[in-house]
């Protein structure tokens, strides 16, 4: 991406201690993904990943290494001593690195996951035109507790006096309607003069960088604020609650943006889509449904109720039925899977075939129009095209050490209630009887039983019956 003078900052480093979790704040997920995540996918859009420096501190290892792979720079702050804190480090790792200082400087909070791209070109736009210092972005939330507040020159002044924070608020401020987004602009030469005259004299006892407005217009500096279009995006998720709140307006995003392009669900409300998910026109969702992680489902669909989907591929046509779990799979055209059936990772069902009631699959490809319709597990296999797989088989993959492997050709029929104790093959077009428990190879065409041979006793009940009276 082409720099557009501005790097980017995130402020990452706090422990969110209002959620009371072991897991720091921003690596809790809202719309099934971290909110550092969605933070640094905005920031992205501003800057090239060199130029973003996420400020990190409380669990410090562990919000690196869930975030590395998007090549962020990490700045570290140890002791977490307020958001002005984080910028006094953040200017001295930038000093300590002699590289040039970036002219802007957006800034972000770790914990505003929903702010969008066009919110922030704007916001950037805003700062460069009105020439200013500092540049906030603000709203005006129908409940504005718990936020610092905006104090406005004049009611229709782009130029802010100063922020507030909830604690500090006078009497007369407190119905104060206007909120610091905690995102702003900055030129960063205009901030980083201000940070040393930062104090912690507040009810936090921390460095608060809010108050670096009031000491920019005291220096006669600019300070002006916009207001983001909608509430939602610029919320903060300080406690789960207002996380789920958030969670709850991004699956409602998601839900709109699939059924804008054509997509059937119904209450939609009940179902939980990630911001990631895929699907083609009429497809159909029924309700309590979940679509997470980089899913994707052709057109043609239909989804049915209680099936959680999860990092699958779903071609066109393809009917889930009720109650079905996968997760990394991948379903061909026209397939009919379920009801309450469970595919595990890796498990490719092909085009047309059947896996029905409570099966459960792994690491498995079953062929074109095969079936595999009642109470059966199926692991470590590779099963042929137009094979009949009758309930209750089993491939017993596990040694108690090692896994194996078991293969089964075209046109099959392996028996109800069979064992297939791998490593083990069944040719293309054999039958294997019911029952059998089948421990050497079966070559093609060939008819394999391996069961105790039946043995009826005429009469035996009847004598048995008169032996007792
Ligand atoms: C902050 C603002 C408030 C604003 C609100 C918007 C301050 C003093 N107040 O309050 O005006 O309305 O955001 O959501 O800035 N962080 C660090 N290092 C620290 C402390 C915090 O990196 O030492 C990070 C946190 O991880 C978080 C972000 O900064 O991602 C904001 O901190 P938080 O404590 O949540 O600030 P708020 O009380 O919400
Ligand atoms: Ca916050």
């Amino acid at each position: 991406m082409e720099s557009s003078g501005f790097a980017v900052a995130i402020m990452a480093a706090g422990k969110g201690t209002r959620l009371k979790s072991k897991r720091p704040k921003v690596l809790h997920e809202v719309g099934g993904r971290a909110l550092l995540l969605h933070v640094i996918a905005a920031a992205e859009t501003v800057a090239p990943a060199r130029e973003i420096f996420c400020i990190i501190g409380h669990e410090a290892d562990s919000v690196r290494a869930a975030v590395e792979r998007t090549g962020v720079q990490f700045v570290l702050q140890a002791e977490q001593r307020g958001t002005g804190h984080a910028m006094q480090v953040l200017k001295a790792a930038l000093e300590l690195s002699g590289a040039p200082l970036p002219k802007h400087l957006l800034v972000l909070s770790g914990d505003v996951p929903l702010i969008r791209p066009e919110t922030l070109a704007v916001l950037t736009q805003f700062h460069i035109a009105q020439n200013a210092a500092m540049t906030i972005l603000t709203a005006v939330p129908p409940d504005p507790t718990g936020y610092g507040r905006i104090i406005r020159s004049g009611p229709d002044s782009p130029e802010v006096e100063a922020i507030v924070e909830q604690k500090s608020l006078r009497p007369d401020q407190l119905r104060t309607p206007e909120i610091n987004s905690g995102i702003y602009c900055f030129e960063t030469a205009a901030l980083f003069s201000k940070l040393d005259q930062l104090s912690t004299d507040n009810a936090h006892g921390e460095y608060y960088l809010t108050d670096v407005a009031g000491l920019l217009v005291a220096a006669g500096q600019r300070v002006v604020a916009i207001k983001a279009d909608g509430v939602e995006q610029v919320l903060g998720a300080n406690t789960i609650a207002e996380m789920m709140h958030l969670d709850a307006a991004m699956r409602a995003e998601s839900a709109r943006r699939l059924m804008a392009a054509g997509v059937t669900i119904f209450r939609p409300e009940t179902c939980v889509i990630d911001a990631e998910v895929e699907v083609g026109p009429d497809t159909v969702i029924e309700p309590f449904t979940q679509l997470l992680g980089a899913t994707r489902i052709g057109s043609d669909c239909r989804i049915r109720s209680y099936s959680v989907i999860q990092n699958s591929t779903i071609a066109d046509g393809v009917t889930i039925r009720n109650g079905c779990i996968l997760d990394g799979a991948e379903v061909s055209s026209g397939a009919i899977i379920g009801p309450y059936s469970h595919l595990r990772p890796e498990s490719r069902i092909g085009e047309g075939a059947h896996v029905g009631n409570f099966c459960e699959t792994k690491k498995v490809t079953i062929g074109r129009g095969s079936k595999a319709n009642h109470l059966t597990y199926l692991g470590d296999a590779v099963i042929g095209d137009g094979t009949n797989v009758g309930a209750g088989v089993i491939t017993c993959n596990y040694d108690g050490v090692h896994k194996h492997v078991t293969r089964i050709g075209d046109g099959s029929f392996i028996g109800s209630d069979c064992t297939l104790v791998a490593p083990i093959s069944v040719g293309s077009g054999a039958y294997v009887a019911a029952g059998s428990c089948i421990t050497q190879n079966v070559p093609d065409d060939a008819l394999a039983l391996g069961r105790a041979h039946q043995v009826t006793k005429e009469g035996w009940a009847a004598k048995k019956r008169k032996r007792l009276d």
